[in-house]
């Protein structure tokens, strides 16, 4: 039996504080509730998460439990005005749980208020639709990212592994406040078992953090590929044209993501034939030839790469020596400024190398204590600079470059 859900109101808010929690146009018809409890009807699994930023455009992700019609309400005050969601070939995307709504034409370096709302649909016949319990959030806020500014700011961590608290322990290390987006660069999981796992071990804590108003983008480590609920996996981030290897400009630094697959051969018993990885990878050589030639990288003041696997200071297995192999030549020839990886669990950072990566490479850390890492990135058109943090405050790494002539 479904629990009373003004009564978990009360319980958990007060009754006094539930007046100014509940939203104008839901009061006496539906609350809002934030929770993780299936048995309080239609919830949100997730507090609304922003992903692939840029001026003009967010899209907003959140989960619910059951099937409905969601949307975001948005504006430039707290009394928003303005609505978006997803339509799909003439239809309105409805029935669904996993929402991806991307807010459009919105002005460069401006601050935007939302919330998200899901109305249960409760019977969905042909010619009879009828919508049961309308749930909307609490507002939020971010900022559209600048044409006219030339820095960015960015936190990188990789190989969480499943330790949710890594992720506010390693944030709370170094200053937020000016902080553009967050980047997780793989092993965020060990395997994907299924949807309450990204929730618990990713969304929730990324949400409490700072996922409701400043964005996040993700990328695979080798870990993520596993496990039979890997193949659902990219419905519940947004990149980039949806590809989950990707580019973008950020101020005058391009930022270019590789997804560098599985570790051991595609033909691996424990694969049991169902990867193709190496093709995988030969397809990201082709379309990082096609960016190299792009003006947005060409003009770039700095050219960074992120990606899980590195291919020097690793190990030799064959996803390594593949990306090594297709990899290598083209990132010096295109003067790469600096490689961001994880994968070995040992932070480093590597200096150039005349003969190998003519750019440093940083290892990020992870996942025990002692052993996590968070990787502060702040770059403008003079100076690109990196510091790295282990889990205990120490400064473990930096690195500053200036642009190349
Ligand atoms: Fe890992």
């Amino acid at each position: 039996m479904k629990k009373d859900r003004r009564e978990f109101l009360k319980s958990t808010v007060g009754l006094t504080a539930l007046t100014s929690l509940v939203p104008a146009i839901a009061v006496g018809q539906s609350f809002s509730i934030e929770s993780r409890d299936p048995d309080l009807g239609h919830v949100f699994l997730t507090s609304p998460y922003l992903q692939n930023p840029s001026p003009n455009a967010i899209t907003v992700m959140f989960i619910v439990n059951l099937p409905s019609y969601s949307y975001v309400e948005f504006g430039e005050s707290e009394e928003l005005g303005k609505k978006a969601h997803k339509t799909e070939n003439g239809l309105v995307v409805a029935y669904n749980r996993v929402n991806k709504i991307t807010l459009l034409n919105l002005k460069p370096a401006t601050t935007y208020y939302y919330r998200v709302v899901s109305k249960e649909i409760s019977k969905f016949d042909p010619y009879n639709l009828i919508y049961g319990e309308t749930i909307v959030s609490y507002i939020h806020s971010f900022i559209t990212p600048s044409f006219e500014k030339d820095d960015v700011s960015v936190l990188i961590m990789n190989d969480l592994h499943e330790r949710p608290y890594s992720i506010p322990h390693l944030m709370n290390l170094v200053d937020k406040k000016e902080m553009d987006f967050v980047f997780f660069n793989g092993d965020v999981f060990d395997y994907q078992e299924d949807e309450k796992q990204i929730i618990d071990n990713m969304l929730t804590p990324c949400c409490d953090e700072f996922a409701s108003n400043i964005p996040f983008y993700f990328v695979r480590g080798n870990h993520e590929t596993r496990g039979k609920f890997a193949r659902e996996l990219y419905h519940y981030f947004a990149t980039p044209k949806e590809q989950q290897y990707y580019e973008f400009l950020w101020g005058v630094t391009h930022f270019t993501v590789l997804d560098t697959g599985e570790d051991k051969p595609d033909t691996d018993k424990e694969y049991g034939n169902i990867v193709d990885f190496d093709s995988y990878r030969e397809e990201q050589l082709q379309w990082f030839k096609k960016v190299v030639q792009t003006a947005g990288f060409k003009k770039a003041k700095f050219r960074v790469v992120l990606m899980h696997i590195p291919f020097f200071h690793s190990d030799d297995w064959h996803g390594t020596k593949h990306l090594e192999k297709l990899f290598s030549s083209i990132f010096n020839d295109s003067k790469i400024d600096i490689c961001i990886c994880g994968h070995t669990h040992r932070y480093g950072v590597y200096s150039p190398d005349k003969k190998k990566h003519r750019y440093p490479i940083i290892i990020g850390g992870g996942p025990k204590e002692g052993n996590r890492t968070i990787i502060s990135l702040k770059a403008n058109s003079k100076q690109l600079s990196l510091k790295m943090m282990r889990d205990d405050g120490k400064l473990v790494g930096n690195y500053d470059i200036v642009p190349k002539e």
